[in-house]
């Protein structure tokens, strides 16, 4: 039997949704989460109740910036495989509480590498972000791997780029394969609901206005969950070689304007948004647009979910976990 898969970040959006899919595929995971307050922790225990219906599920509650405990966890479970999700998330977030993204991204991200190199694990997959492109119009082409990075135009920007070079020179000193994975405005049920999508589904079920940021004329790349764990999967069973450290893309690659996603909300959601034009936020990027032809080559991927089929299915849930 193969050792146990160390998530962090598990009982976050992204992170639950990979725990299950590793779960059901028989799998034995360890998830590591602090169930910090950025948003109602009581979503992130509904998420650990979940997994913890699953006998392979361990959860251990922790802090990632101690290395210490991610170290001594890593080595206790004999872990050969860690998918390193946790992070401060959110551009907004970002420009209020800066050390907030230093503690859990930075020397999180720091941690976690330490104890992939105490343990020489097979691979390490980690999450980094669309926004590492900065702010950049929407042209004809997608985002590329291999485009430049280096106008991060957020503080939350700028440490997920910053991860992606740690990983490079550890890759580089010592060897263990990793991937940094970019992905590209992930959403769908059990979302996170400091974005957008799910805020203004509370505000318009509530009856009251949303804020639309950029004068809505941002677009972004919104990728479905079950989309996001797939190219997750993809990648973890394609480890690059040693002394090698890829980045992929994993979005949807159909930047859709913020005007349309909110109209596709109302029907899902059966009411009218009364709608508040705002100027664009700092932080915020104009479009994102993912060029996936690097993650489709090596792994076949493609993403299924279209967003009017991924927001019905959001809004069937939300009303659910809301009764
Ligand atoms: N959701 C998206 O659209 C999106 C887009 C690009 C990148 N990402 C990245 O994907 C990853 C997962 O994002 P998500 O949307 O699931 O966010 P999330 O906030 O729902 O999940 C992150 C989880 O990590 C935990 N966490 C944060 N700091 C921690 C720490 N120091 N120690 C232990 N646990 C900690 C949080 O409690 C949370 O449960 C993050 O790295 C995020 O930056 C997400």
């Amino acid at each position: 039997m193969s050792t146990p898969i160390l998530v962090t970040g598990a009982a976050g959006f992204i992170g639950m949704h990979v725990c299950e899919r590793l779960l059901d595929q028989g799998e034995r995971v360890v998830g590591i989460d602090d169930f910090n307050a950025y948003y109602d922790p009581a979503l992130k225990e509904a998420r650990a109740e979940r997994l913890s219906a699953y006998p392979a599920f361990i959860l251990a509650r922790g802090d990632i910036a101690d290395d210490v405990f991610v170290r001594t966890l890593a080595r206790e479970h004999g872990v050969k495989r860690i998918i390193h999700l946790a992070a401060q998330a959110g551009v907004r977030y970002s420009l209020d509480n800066p050390f907030a993204y230093q503690r859990s991204n930075l020397h999180g991200h720091l941690s976690i590498l330490e104890a992939a190199r105490q343990n020489d694990v097979d691979h390490l997959v980690y999450a980094s972000s669309s926004s590492v492109y900065g702010d950049r119009p929407l042209e004809g082409a997608g985002f590329r791997e291999d485009d430049p990075t280096v106008s991060p135009v957020s503080l939350y920007a700028a440490t997920k780029r910053s991860c992606e070079l740690l990983s490079q020179s550890y890759a580089t000193l010592y060897g263990f394969p990793m991937s940094g994975l970019r992905f590209f405005t992930a959403y769908g049920p059990w979302g996170r609901p400091d974005m957008a999508y799910f805020s203004f589904t509370e505000k318009i079920m509530r009856g009251e206005p949303i804020e639309v940021y950029g004068e809505g004329k941002m677009a972004r790349d919104f990728t479905y969950i079950d989309d996001i764990v797939d190219g997750v999967m993809a990648v973890l069973s394609h480890p690059p070689a040693r002394h090698a450290h890829e980045v992929y893309n994993i979005g949807d690659s159909q930047p859709v304007g913020l005007m349309e996603m909110i109209t596709t909300l109302e029907t899902a959601l059966g009411r009218e948004a009364q709608k508040v034009m705002r100027p664009m936020q700092p932080g915020d990027v104009t479009a994102t647009y993912a060029d996936i032809s690097k993650l489709k080559a090596l792994t076949g991927y493609q993403p299924k979910i279209s967003l009017r089929q991924g927001l019905e299915n959001f809004a069937t849930w939300w009303r659910a976990y809301r009764a």
